[in-house]
Parts: C-alpha cells; sequence; structure tokens
C-alpha cells in the first residue's frame, strides 16, 4: 500500500494522507542550522547540535506520536483546523506534503480556505522561513483567526528535560511587535538568542505556555485558541513559548501571504545588551530584513533550489529504470549529504542529545558525499583526524558544535581508525589533490602534537599491527562495526550499556572483520605511500598485509565460510561448530572484498553461503541462526530478540558489502538484487509493512526471525545511504575514480542492455554511453573515447572539458 508518490520532475515525495504508518520526515538547511520536520510540520531546529543549541522543544516516543513542531492553528467561524492535520486533526477536504531537496510544502485545505506552507532553511542563514500563503477558494468573504504556535527549548536538550528544579525559573522572553524573542540563560553565558517573527503586525501574542494552552489541555485544543483570544502572556520561568495571532481577512478568490522566520542569532560579549536587561536585537533585525519580503523569500527558495540542481548534477544516470535513476540521481544523494551533515544525531529515532559525530560512522558517510561538495569532506576528515590519539586509536564520538572527541558512548572500538583511510582515499581520488596528507592536523586536539595527516593514516594502519591477537589477527577491542558484538564486556548489570561498561582484561578476542577491512584499506595505504615517494613505508606495511592475508586463510576460513572472530577464550565465532550465529555477514563482506583466497575459490563459497544462509525475501539477515538467549560472552548482540537489530536484522548498511563482493566476481544479477531489495524506492507499494519513508534508507529492517518481516525501523542516519550509493555508482554500474583517473567497469545483470551516465570529475564532465550487446554481466571490450578507440577503461583526461565515452561492454 502507497501513501504517496513520487514527483521525480520536481524532486519531490508527495504524500497523500496525513497518517503515514510512521511521521515520514525531511531536514531543512545544508550548514549550521538545520530543522527536522514530519509530514504534519512536527520536529525541532537546532543550531548546529541538536544537543546543545536546540531551539524547539521536542517530545520523544510521546502519545501521540510526534507531538512538538511549528504549528498553525486557524479558527474559521466554529471550525478548528492544522493545514499540517496535527495538532488539531480536523478532516481536512484537501492534503498534500511535498518533502523535496531541504525544503518541505504542506497545504491543507478546508471549507473553502486554502493555507500552504513552504518550510525552508536559506543558504548560509541562520534561520527557518515559513512562508504561508492562505488563499480563499470560496465566493464568501473569509474572516479568520491565526495562531502560531512554537514551544522553545531551553537549549541544552538533555538538561531541558531533566533539571526541571532549576528550568522551570529559568525561562526569560522579549516581546517587540511582531517578533517574540526567547532568551533564556542570556543573561548569564550564552551570547545567544532565538526569535519568530512575522512580517504583519499582529493582534496578540502568547509566550506563556499554561496560558496560551490551559494547564490541562492538549496541544490539539489550546484554549486560547478554542475561544479565539491570544492572552498576550509574558513568560517568567515555566515553559515559554511564541505565538503570534492574527486577525485575516480575504474576499472570494483572494490571496495573502505571510512570511514567518525562526532566527538564531549570536552576539560578541561585548556587544549583548542594547539597554540594562534589554537583548541586542541589531542582528535579528538584519536577519528578519533580509526575508521581510516574498520577493526575497522565493529568491532564496529559487537559490536553494539552483543549489541542488548543481550539486546533483555531478552524477546523473539514465537507465531507463526510473526507481534506479530516481534513488540514484535523487533520494539516496539527498540522504548521502543528510548523514553528512548530522552523522547519527537527530533523527525521529536519534534524539539529538547521545551521540554527536561517529568517528568511523562519518568516515563512511564521507563516501557518498565526496563527489558532491569535496572542499566540505575535505574539512570533514581534518576534523575527525584531530580527534585521533597519537597512538591511531580513537574517540568513538566528537560534538559537532566544540569538535572535541568523548567517549560518552564508548571507545575502543578497534575497526575505528581504519576509515579514516577510506575516506582519505577516496577524496584523493576524487579531487586528486594529495596536499591533504601534508597538513597538520593535531591528535587529541592538542596543536603542539601536530603532524601531517599522512601521520594520522600512519597511526591508524599501525593501531591494527599493535593490537594482534594470538591468531595474529586484529584484537576486537570493545567491538568493531558491529557495536553489539562485545566479546569482552562480561555484562550483568542491566544498570550499564554494554557499549560503556568496562571490559574484562586479559581476553583475546580477534575479528575476522577488521581482518579484512585492515587488508582491504591496508592495501590502500601502501598505494599511497609508494604514490607520495615513501617507498619504505610501502614495503614495510605490505609485509603486515601479506601476513594478515596469510593468517585470515590459516584460521579464518570454516570451511564454507569466514569466521567472524575468536572469542575471549579464544573460541570459534561465526562457525559451522556453533550452535547459533554459525555465520555473520561482516566478515563474507570484507573478506570478500579483499580477495582473500580468490583463488581457492574462497570467495565465490563465502557469498554462496551468504545467499544460502543469510539471504531472505527483504534482505541479507546480519547472521543466522538468530541468537535465542543472552550470551554473556557475546553481549549485546544476544540481548535483541530474534530478527531485530544486530541479531539477525537485516542491517542494511552491511548488505553493499555484499554486493561489492559479489561484482568482484562477477555476479552482476546476484548484486543488482541484493540491491532491490532494501532499496526503499523498489518498497514504496509496500510501505504499510516497511513502515518507514519510501525515499530514504532506514539502517535496519526485521529479518526472517522476526515476528514481522519487513517492517523497517531507524531511517536516515545510517551508513547505509553512503554504501550503497557507493555500491551501485562505484561497483554496479562502475562509474570509479581512482587516482589515476576515471575506470568503468560495470557489473550488472546481463539482461540489461546499457545505461548512460553524466560524471564530473576534477572539473570535467564525462557523457558516458554504456552498451552491453552481448548480455555479458561483466567486462568492456571497447571504450572509444571523443571518437577515438582507446586502449584500457581507464579515463584520464582532465582539461576541465566535455568528453564523449563510450563503453562496449562483451
Ligand atoms: C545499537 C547499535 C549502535 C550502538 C550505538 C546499540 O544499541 O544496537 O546499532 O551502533 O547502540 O551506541
Ligand atoms: C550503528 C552505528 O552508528 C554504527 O557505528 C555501527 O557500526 C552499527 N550500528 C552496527 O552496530
Amino acid at each position: 500500500m502507497k501513501f504517496g508518490f513520487f514527483d521525480d520532475i520536481n524532486k519531490e515525495y508527495v504524500i497523500t494522507t496525513p497518517a503515514t504508518p510512521w511521521p515520514w520526515i525531511n531536514y531543512l538547511g545544508n550548514e549550521d542550522f538545520f530543522s527536522l520536520i514530519s509530514n504534519t510540520a512536527g520536529g525541532y531546529a537546532f543550531y548546529k547540535d541538536a544537543k546543545y543549541r536546540r531551539l524547539i522543544r521536542y517530545r520523544y516516543n510521546n502519545v501521540p506520536m510526534d507531538n512538538g513542531g511549528r504549528y498553525f492553528y486557524i479558527k474559521d467561524g466554529e471550525t478548528i483546523w492544522s493545514p499540517g492535520w496535527k495538532p488539531v486533526k480536523t478532516e481536512l477536504d484537501h492534503y498534500e506534503c511535498r518533502h523535496g531537496l531541504s525544503y518541505t510544502k504542506i497545504t491543507g485545505a478546508k471549507e473553502g480556505l486554502k493555507a500552504e506552507v513552504l518550510f525552508f532553511v536559506p543558504l548560509k542563514s541562520w534561520c527557518e522561513i515559513q512562508k504561508m500563503t492562505l488563499h480563499n477558494t470560496s465566493s464568501d468573504i473569509k474572516k479568520i483567526k491565526l495562531f502560531s504556535f512554537l514551544e522553545w527549548c531551553l537549549w541544552n536538550a538533555e538538561d531541558d528535560q531533566n533539571n526541571l528544579q532549576r528550568n522551570l525559573n529559568t525561562g526569560e522572553v522579549e516581546i517587540e511587535g511582531s517578533t517574540l524573542y526567547h532568551k533564556t540563560e542570556y543573561r548569564e553565558r550564552r551570547n545567544h538568542y532565538a526569535f519568530y517573527h512575522v512580517n504583519a503586525p499582529v493582534q496578540g501574542f502568547d509566550t506563556d505556555r499554561e496560558s496560551f494552552v490551559g494547564l490541562y489541555n492538549e496541544l490539539s485544543e489550546p484554549q486560547a485558541v478554542l475561544d479565539g483570544k491570544p492572552r498576550n502572556s509574558h513568560a517568567h520561568g515555566w515553559s515559554p513559548i511564541a505565538s503570534h495571532y492574527l486577525e485575516v481577512e480575504l474576499k472570494p478568490g483572494e490571496k495573502k501571504d505571510l512570511i514567518f522566520i525562526l532566527g538564531y542569532v549570536e552576539n560578541p560579549d561585548d556587544k549583548k545588551w542594547e539597554s540594562p536587561k534589554v537583548i541586542n536585537k541589531k542582528p535579528a533585525r538584519t536577519l528578519i530584513q533580509k526575508y521581510d519580503s516574498i520577493q526575497k523569500v522565493d529568491r532564496a527558495f529559487e537559490a536553494l533550489k539552483d543549489y541542488w540542481v548543481a550539486l546533483l548534477d555531478g552524477f546523473v544516470l539514465e537507465s531507463g529504470d526510473e526507481k534506479l535513476d530516481r534513488m540514484v540521481n535523487i533520494w539516496n544523494q539527498y540522504q548521502c549529504m543528510v548523514t553528512f551533515n548530522l552523522s547519527r544525531s537527530a533523527s525521529y529515532f536519534e534524539v539529538g542529545i547521545g551521540r554527536g559525530m561517529g568517528f568511523r560512522d562519518s568516515n563512511q558517510d564521507l563516501i557518498g558525499f565526496v563527489h558532491q561538495i569535496p572542499e566540505r569532506a575535505r574539512e570533514r576528515i581534518i576534523d575527525i583526524a584531530s580527534t585521533q590519539f597519537e597512538d591511531g586509536g580513537a574517540y568513538h564520538q566528537y560534538q559537532p558544535l566544540t569538535k572535541r572527541g568523548n567517549d560518552a558512548i564508548g571507545g575502543n572500538f578497534n575497526d575505528d581508525p581504519l576509515w579514516l583511510i577510506l575516506s582519505t582515499s577516496e577524496y584523493i581520488k576524487e579531487t586528486g589533490d594529495y596536499s591533504i596528507l601534508d597538513e597538520m592536523v593535531p591528535f587529541d586536539n592538542d596543536e603542539s602534537l601536530a603532524k601531517p595527516h599522512f601521520e594520522h593514516l600512519k597511526a591508524s594502519f599501525y593501531h591494527v599491527v599493535n593490537n594482534l591477537g594470538p591468531h595474529g589477527l586484529p584484537l576486537i577491542g570493545r567491538a568493531d562495526w558491529n557495536d553489539c558484538l562485545n566479546l569482552n564486556c562480561f555484562s550483568t548489570d542491566p544498570n550499564e550499556s554494554f557499549q560503556t561498561t568496562g571490559n574484562k582484561t586479559g581476553g583475546k578476542a580477534e575479528s575476522l572483520m577488521i581482518a579484512g577491512l585492515f587488508v582491504v584499506y591496508g592495501r590502500e595505504f601502501v598505494t599511497l605511500c609508494r604514490r607520495i615517494g615513501k617507498e619504505q613505508d610501502a614495503k614495510e606495511a605490505q609485509k603486515y598485509v601479506d601476513e594478515m592475508v596469510e593468517a585470515v586463510k590459516h584460521y579464518g576460513w570454516d570451511g564454507e565460510w569466514f569466521l567472524r572472530a575468536y572469542d575471549y577464550y579464544g573460541r570459534k565465532v561465526g562457525s559451522k561448530e556453533n550452535e547459533e550465529g554459525k555465520i555473520f555477514i561482516e566478515s563474507q563482506g570484507w573478506c570478500g572484498m579483499a580477495q582473500i583466497g580468490k583463488e581457492e575459490g574462497l570467495i565465490e563459497k563465502a557469498l554462496d553461503s551468504v545467499k544460502e544462509r543469510l539471504d531472505c525475501k527483504y534482505g541479507i539477515v546480519l547472521n543466522n541462526p538468530a541468537f535465542t538467549k543472552y550470551l554473556i560472552e557475546y553481549g549485546e548482540i544476544s540481548s535483541y530478540p530474534e530478527g531485530y537489530k544486530e541479531n539477525a536484522g537485516i542491517f542494511c548498511h552491511n548488505n553493499p558489502w555484499i554486493m561489492i563482493a559479489e561484482t568482484m566476481i562477477g555476479r552482476g544479477e546476484y548484486a543488482w538484487n541484493y540491491y532491490k531489495k532494501i532499496c526503499p524506492a523498489y518498497l514504496e507499494d509496500i510501505s504499510d509493512l516497511h513502515r518507514t519513508e519510501p525515499y530514504v534508507y532506514a539502517q535496519m529492517i526485521a529479518g526472517k526471525d522476526a515476528s514481522k518481516p519487513g517492517e523497517a525501523k531507524n531511517s536516515w542516519l545510517t551508513g547505509t545511504a553512503a554504501w550503497n550509493y557507493y555500491a551501485v555508482t562505484r561497483y554496479i554500474l562502475g562509474i570509479r575514480p581512482e587516482y589515476d583517473g576515471l575506470r568503468i567497469d560495470p557489473c550488472i545483470p546481463p539482461d540489461w542492455k546499457g545505461f548512460n551516465v553524466k560524471r564530473k570529475l576534477r572539473g570535467t564532465t564525462f557523457y558516458i554511453k554504456v552498451e552491453n550487446p552481448k548480455s555479458v554481466s561483466k567486462g568492456v571490450v571497447k571504450v572509444v573515447l571523443d571518437g577515438k578507440v582507446i586502449d584500457q577503461n581507464l579515463i584520464n583526461t582532465f582539461d576541465g572539458g566535455r568528453h564523449e565515452v563510450l563503453v562496449i561492454m562483451g
């Protein structure tokens, strides 16, 4: 069942009923100022950091779901309604929500009045614009009462929820004409405030929640709205809000626009005050002025649209399959931008207080983003590397506002360092810019410890080498990519998190996943060393890579697939000898991509085992059989009921690792079928089962052992976005930047006739036409560049011009 449709021309998903199977959300803002907005206008905004600078209060996991946002109430006679249906939930004559690229347009209509609200964050601005267009479609004069509403969060979203004995005393506001200012804690250490403005005179306002809503009323029935009368309240402590009251008259057929602005302002310490106790509003007025007319707002909106047109122009696919095209050309790239911006911090599943920018997460996110804005990718790589320890280890996350690492969500994950080699090498392949390796980058944010970025990569590489276990395989530490395979934690206390509890010492648990990862990015490190003339470094590193390959062959092969690990006691994990969890996906993916034992046929065998044991209707599950009881020596993975999350869920992030490995052995059909199973556009028809948005990936789809296979959770902020984009563009379509140019090496289902791709790389545009006359999966027999046959499938003409490339498979 569907709840809307894709409008590819406008690059929008159009939701046609407000009661979607789960709030279907969108993101506004691309730098500094961000908003989350659901299809009923729920959500919140923040400046840079969803924990420390949250503007709107939002109550997660509430009843009803998705409570709080920026709401409008229209009182038209005795009828009260909201354009986005919620919170009033009066049945609308017409409802539509268009989620576009960094904007959302929600339209509601009731009894001859149409209200359309366009929400967006203009480029380079610290505000959310809400452009409301009211249209009287009836033949009578309409006199309506309009109330806006949002509730201020007292900045620190965590403290906001749990320190009530203080917080119910601190709220402060100022009111000036049509602008309602929120200045809680500004008198002390804060130099920032927020405001909510409308570009029309108001006939009233409210800034105190209780006065406006009523102590025992719901947000669906604020007393002020029921009475059609604002209270003109001035908040002192309790819960400050911002609500404008406007009386609007519309002649038959008449349209009126209103511009609401939710803004954030910072003042330097010496310019905080206008006069005693009165905040300096100058920057707010300047911001308001920037968007005080429809022309200005429309121009800003056009600029945002142009921004996205330009961004998406770097990779354009025409495959003949509209679902594939819309994912590759629009939605997957868009999701990659969002994950780049927010890592795992704020979504409808991540509450924006627990997790900042993940070391491994953000490095991986870059591979789906680097082609969009390489300069921002470079800056991010440096930010991440700056938090690294001198021994190559890493904080698991850093806070976006301070850019300082912390171990609030654990540490000692031994895969973390290697992902820095992935992001850096992808950046260089995209841009050809080796200078990043020379940039001086601090360790642990201490400038006195700064070394060239290359030394960070080296530290990453040797962090593995210096932490090997009894089989010569990498020690797992707290966990590897699979945060829940906690082989050293032995937790018996339900009051501690598996992610942060102390580990039992003396264990020698080793990871085959890190082993494969090390071979892949260890080789990459060797290549980089050679390219910058560090032959000695290359030679030494190669030796360790070769040793790892041997260790995997000797101790990592279980007969039909790769083992997953050795546990604390040195026993096999992910082996036919185990009762449950006999086979895991991650080591098949990484040892597969590393091509370990290819000549001996190990890869094909391992991938056949994946097909046989892990594949199901909705994707590839993480492990099989699922764990049916808690195993203290395995940790969190066995805490989940069967089929969910890391316990045999379809963890979409790792499915593309298998797709890539399949393309490496030429099985295009397999890779493609795996791709389609988890790709959201192909799941639109089963939205009622899938539940999360059909335009973005979810982290997890319930696996075959779950009570409801196919049901997804945790959409948006997941490495799934970057890895699927990477798998489909670089390996299935095979359009792959390398150090020396653009490789074209597709691996597709044999019945594909071909496809066209426009790809920009290093300032040059390539129009690539792939033809598959012999119905093969892989193999290129002829390449014609601008009419001339060339003898390789690597294009290395970077002259800033446009080139036509014909690629014949066979
Ligand atoms: C989840 C993991 C996640 C980890 C983050 C665990 O509860 O299952 O997917 O990576 O928390 O801290
Ligand atoms: C989600 C986390 O963000 C990611 O870092 C981790 O690798 C996966 N879960 C798997 O546990």
